[in-house]
């Protein structure tokens, strides 16, 4: 077996609506079969994910195939082992959600968007899933004066109250795990990068039950470095979930497989997922969040889904290598990348200790940093010549 094929320790996981994805998009109609969702959990299990997520319509479209088809996807996790790890709500796709779920101006369609968000966290504690994620893909605006933002924050924290409030009624084990995104499919969309929803998460009344599903392209639509915004989330303890795919800069989401687009900006992704050689590491899934690309037939589909695995698994042992090579050890130390960890002010030191202080400005000002040495040693690594 080589080393890139996942297996179910890699706690890979795939949304169920993204090898499902017909290729709809707002230039053409489907351009592939829908695909039975409970066959692709079958599919995903033999290519080694460990996982698979949903939108309540991915799965259970309708009340009166609801039971049965639930029946039939719990047999399919019974005979692969598979989990359901995530679910999230669709406050997107119908037309009632055309001006916000959580955030619509008209109270009727908060009121019924709170209801499907309530009656699938029921569906999500059923299954054993951990994350609840929110995706607000509608709360936004295309105009100025038409959305009042911080009443919109306020019925958005409201929202999530409710839903945390009910958690805890409940008796469910089940955290919420926001997914910024700056735009599309509205103009602008409410908490549109990792801090903004950081900071909505500190005025919350449980934030200890809210955290991140940080996506890699939805960061980089907005021209970010998506490591960093990770490595931010999990700083304040709030990676609870992640979306990897792949983005080329600032354009449309593109959600292409893990590793293409910015591949930089993956190897780095996947050296702060590992921990960054001294920090935690983040434990939980890793969820692709993709679309095969719309020219595939349902082969590329396939293929798309296990390039995602093998991207990481390419990438973890990349970065693995790096981390473990002397020579890096002996640039991060050139670069005193280690001497950060010092707090500036020492333990026994007044701040008049550190004013009194004299420096040679000069020889600051000249002193080598030695990144670029330890950069193109990451480089030589990723692109497997070292
Ligand atoms: C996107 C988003 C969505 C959400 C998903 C979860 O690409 O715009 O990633 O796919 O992640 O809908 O609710
Ligand atoms: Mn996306
Ligand atoms: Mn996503």
């Amino acid at each position: 077996m080589s080393t890139y094929t996942p297996r179910p320790e890699d706690k890979f996981s795939f949304g169920l609506w993204t090898v499902g994805w017909e290729g709809v998009d707002v230039f053409g109609p489907a351009s592939r079969p829908a695909l039975d969702p409970v066959e692709s959990t079958y599919k995903l299990a033999e290519l080694g994910a460990a996982a698979v997520t949903f939108h309540d319509d991915d799965l259970l479209p309708d009340d009166d195939t609801r039971e049965a088809t639930l029946e039939r996807f719990q047999k399919a996790l019974a005979d692969t082992g598979m989990r359901c790890e995530m679910v999230t709500t669709n406050l997107f796709s119908d037309p009632i959600f055309k001006e916000g779920g959580l955030t619509a101006n008209d109270r009727r369609v908060r009121r019924y968007a709170t209801a499907k968000v309530l009656r699938n966290i029921d569906l999500a504690a059923s299954l054993g899933a951990e994350t609840f994620v929110m995706w607000g893909g509608r709360e936004g605006a295309e105009h100025g004066a038409s959305k009042n933002v911080q009443a919109a924050l306020d019925r958005l924290a409201e929202g999530i109250n409710l839903a945390c409030a009910y958690v805890r009624d409940q008796g469910y084990d089940l955290r919420f795990a926001l997914e910024p995104k700056p735009n599309e499919p509205r103009g602008d969309i409410l908490l549109p990068t990792v801090g903004h929803a950081l900071a909505l998460i500190s005025e919350l009344e449980h934030p200890e039950m809210v955290g991140l599903n940080p996506e890699v392209g939805h960061e980089e639509m907005a021209g970010l470095n998506f490591a960093h915004g990770i490595a931010q989330a999990m700083w304040h303890g709030k990676l609870f979930h992640v979306d990897l795919n792949g983005q080329h800069g600032p354009r449309f989401d593109q959600d292409l497989r893990f590793g293409a687009g910015n591949l930089r900006g993956a190897f780095w992704t996947v050296d702060t997922l590992l921990g960054s050689g001294a920090n935690e590491p983040y434990s939980g899934y890793l969820h692709f969040d993709y679309k095969p690309p719309r020219a595939e037939a349902v082969d590329g589909v396939w293929e798309s889904a296990a390039g995602c695995m093998r991207n990481y698994l390419i990438l973890r042992e990349r970065v693995q290598a790096f981390r473990a090579d002397p020579e890096v050890q002996a640039a991060l130390d050139a670069a005193k990348v280690g001497e950060l960890d010092e707090p500036t002010l020492g333990a026994e030191e007044s701040v008049a200790d550190l004013r009194a202080e004299s420096h040679d400005r000069t020889a600051l000002a000249e002193r080598s940093v030695a990144m670029e040495a330890l950069d193109q040693l990451a480089m030589d690594h990723l692109l497997g010549v070292r």
